[in-house]
């Protein structure tokens, strides 16, 4: 779909209410679609997000020879090949927005015996490749992208792949994930240490599906030698997406809502704590495990927020968080600030400068430094018309946004809300969102 065709129109409301649960986790969706290719047996997901992202995903394993069956809207049903059982593709792998799926299939495929090449859409094909490549030409890898070290990648058969003690630059679970499926296929162990940890769902489906990963702190050891076997995969609520309406919850003059069965790893809640540490009126019921993942209900409330300094060690556990907290930092008392945080220069849009752009236009002050910025909160502030940049998590914070706008809020380029949140629009509009979609 077009990027540019869709567009949000938001009046101003001053409440939202109701019980709600958001789309399966796409970080955990993506992988239960590879590892379950991979397994011996058949994977039941449930729970499985119907994104745009994860859907190329399951599109590419049926493309190299994996019988993958929607069984219902959120289920899927995978008939795994084993480690050596993928096939090669004639056509080209399209990823299309998502770089998970490129990342984590470029080492993959760098240890199959046959070619692939993976393409993305406009925005995938400008974002660094040369962080997942250079591991894997370490490893032995017969891989290359562009001169700018962007996709297409060309990934030819290798040799051998040897294992490598990689000691990755940036907090990535994106690259630690692509270096340890590559690791699958090497002599010898594997391993990634990360600069401060990351989500770490690679490394416990690996672990559950029986292949042989040990966690050592900031260490993550893979032995290869093992099939793995195929087991049921429950996905709960991405955390991420519940994030818009959290933030919505706390910044709405009144109401409360009830966010159902979202994924609490602590790694991905960095948001929450920060949220709490502003003042917002958020309570977790009902913790539990399932399938080994922390789990829980999110009650928010009306609350009145201030400024807080996000912590630079916790900017990994809410790297996808910062546009739906730039829009609570525009609503606290005071003035917030984050540091550390370059790596949203290269996310779907540069998230740094696509949110201080749209928040300029609504009247809120904001400093935009190159690894952050700093936001002056106040009461209410004015409408505008955004440009999303294509990207999802922008396009559904500013819309959050219309909860202390004085006029209409427009929104440019929403298409790609469904690569991540199929149905936010109507899911925003039942706790009371005014929100037009125009295509
Ligand atoms: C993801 C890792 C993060 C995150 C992305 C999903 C994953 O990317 O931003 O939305 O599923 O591994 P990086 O590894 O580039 O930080």
């Amino acid at each position: 779909m077009s990027g540019s065709a869709v567009e949000y129109r938001l009046q101003p409301v001053s409440r939202v209410a109701g019980r709600i649960s958001v789309p399966g986790d796409k970080s955990i969706s993506h992988r239960a679609v590879m590892f379950g290719a991979l397994a011996r047996g058949r994977t039941e997901v449930s729970g499985f997000l119907p994104g745009e992202d994860t859907l190329h995903t399951a599109q590419i394993l049926r493309q190299l020879g994996v019988a993958i069956e929607r069984s219902a809207e959120t289920s899927l049903r995978i008939d795994g090949v084993g480690l050596h059982g993928l096939r090669a593709s004639a056509q080209v792998l399209d990823c299309g927005n998502a770089g998970t799926a490129m990342r984590l299939l470029a080492g993959l495929l760098s240890g199959q015996r046959f070619a692939s090449t993976l393409v993305g859409d406009e925005s995938l094909s400008r974002r660094p490749m040369r962080r997942v490549m250079d591991p894997l030409l370490r490893m032995g890898a017969c891989i290359a992208g562009t001169q700018a070290g962007t996709a297409p990648l060309r990934i030819e058969p290798a040799e051998n792949l040897r294992g490598i003690d990689y000691n990755c630059p940036v907090a990535s679970a994106q690259i630690k994930s692509c270096v340890l499926l590559a690791g699958l296929y090497a002599d010898g162990e594997t391993a990634v240490t990360e600069p401060a940890a990351t989500r770490d769902y690679t490394e416990r489906m690996l672990a559950a599906l029986g292949a042989d990963v040990v966690v050592d702190g900031l260490a993550i050891r893979l032995r290869p030698g093992r099939e793995l076997q195929a087991q049921p995969i429950f996905v709960p609520g991405d955390f991420s997406s519940a994030a818009f309406f959290l933030v919505a919850g706390a910044i709405a003059p009144t109401g409360e809502m009830l966010i159902e069965n979202v994924g609490l790893n602590p790694r991905r809640t960095g948001l929450l704590d920060t949220l709490v540490e502003m003042g917002a009126d958020i309570v977790v019921l009902d913790r539990r495990e399932i399938a080994g993942e922390p789990v829980g209900d999110l009650r928010v409330r009306a609350s009145a927020l201030r400024g807080v300094d996000v912590p630079e060690a916790r900017v990994p556990d809410m790297i996808d968080e910062f546009p739906a907290f730039a829009i609570a930092a525009a609503c606290a008392a005071g003035r917030s600030s984050v540091r550390g945080a370059h790596e949203l220069r290269v996310k779907e849009s540069d998230r740094i400068a696509a949110t201080a752009r749209g928040l300029a236009t609504l009247g809120v002050e904001v400093e935009e430094f190159e690894d952050g910025m700093a936001i002056e909160g106040r009461a209410d502030f004015g409408g505008g018309q955004i440009d999303s940049r294509s990207d999802h998590r922008i396009a559904m914070a500013f819309a959050v946004a219309s909860l202390r706008a004085r006029s209409e809020i427009r929104i440019l380029d929403c298409a790609n809300v469904a690569t991540s949140f199929p149905g936010f629009p109507k899911l925003a509009a039942s706790v009371g969102l005014d929100i037009g979609v125009f295509a």
